[in-house]
């Protein structure tokens, strides 16, 4: 793996996952893998699960971790080619990011979309240039249309949790949102469990709501949610913002939060997020603290997936 900025990079998604339940039984396996070695962690947007795991992930292999909040602490970076900088950008990333192609061993990056330019966030221009001009390794902590560390510990959780000999049903839920969300976590999801091709796969969402099809065909498409929850193992809750007249919000219709009711539809699924969530407008309390509930063993099972990830990467240099 050279970099880490969608499934296609994965040579063996199996493997992968089976390498990161095995960091989960034995974290300090590797422990020497990365001594001597740096990835510096540089966030342009705000970040709790995937910084902190990461930096665990780091540990737990030898290598040191540096943050840098580029967003709130660095120069405002300048990505356009042949830009004229006599705006509000100060440091030009073909600049900045040799530097830190010279400071560290692997860089990794979280690049949010402006959700108003759908042609340039679907570009991935920020995480491209940081490839092109750093030289070293880039792991992607989300950009601008996918998240897949995320995705890749949805599926250790998704095959961890799932021991029956029949593929899972699996169903992708939009949920209303007081905000324009990225379609990131949405796309990704699809994108790898298309790509692993290990269960009935079926997403759900108002009119309107369509995701790139580049990421989700494969995946049956059920605007009617209570028809697509029926007999799921797995339900995934996210909200997304509209993707075609790129990142509006249509509706927040509350009929679409997850509840008790809803799932009484399932076969009773186990309830997945990727966290963070608004409380009784994504997902209600009942749900959220019920048994059905795996989005706690969810989100610590990042830093298997950044092990696993880190690992690969370490092995090739
Ligand atoms: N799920 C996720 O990426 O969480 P953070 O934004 O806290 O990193």
């Amino acid at each position: 793996m050279q970099n880490f900025i969608s499934v296609e990079d994965v040579f063996d998604l199996s493997d992968l996952i089976k390498r990161a339940l095995v960091y989960k039984k034995n974290p300090l396996l590797d422990q020497t893998l990365g001594r001597n070695k740096r990835i510096g962690l540089l966030f342009l947007n705000p970040s709790m699960r995937t910084r902190l795991s990461t930096q665990l992930a780091a540990q737990n292999l030898g290598m040191d971790a540096i943050v840098f909040n580029v967003g709130q602490d660095g120069w405002s970076l300048e990505f356009e080619e042949e830009a004229i900088m006599s705006g509000n950008t100060v440091e030009h990333v073909k600049d900045a990011a040799p530097i830190l192609g010279n400071y560290f061993d692997i860089l990794g990056i979280r690049t949010f979309p402006s959700l108003k330019n759908k042609e340039d966030d679907y570009s991935e221009l920020y995480i491209k240039q940081f490839i092109k001009y750093a030289g070293i390794p880039v792991v992607s902590l989300e950009s601008a249309t996918l998240h897949p560390l995320q995705s890749l510990t949805d599926l250790i959780t998704i095959s961890e949790t799932f021991k029956e000999k029949r593929k899972p049903k699996i169903v992708l839920t939009w949920a209303p949102h007081v905000k324009a969300l990225p379609q990131c976590v949405a796309n990704s999801f699809s994108q790898w469990i298309n790509a692993w091709g290990e269960s009935d796969f079926i997403i759900t969402h108002p009119e309107d709501y369509e995701l790139d099809q580049k990421f989700t065909r494969g995946a049956t498409i059920i605007h009617d949610q209570d028809e697509a929850l029926r007999d799921a193992d797995f339900v995934y809750v996210k909200n997304w913002s509209t993707y075609t007249d790129y990142g509006k919000i249509y509706t927040n219709d509350p009929e679409w939060m997850m509840t008790n009711e809803k799932l009484a539809l399932t076969n009773s699924a186990k309830v997945m997020h990727c966290l963070p969530v608004r409380r009784n407008v994504e997902l209600s309390d009942e749900i959220l603290d019920g048994v059905n509930s795996i989005v706690t063993r969810q989100a610590s099972n990042r830093i298997w997936a950044a092990q696993a990830v880190l690992s690969e990467i370490l092995k090739r240099q």
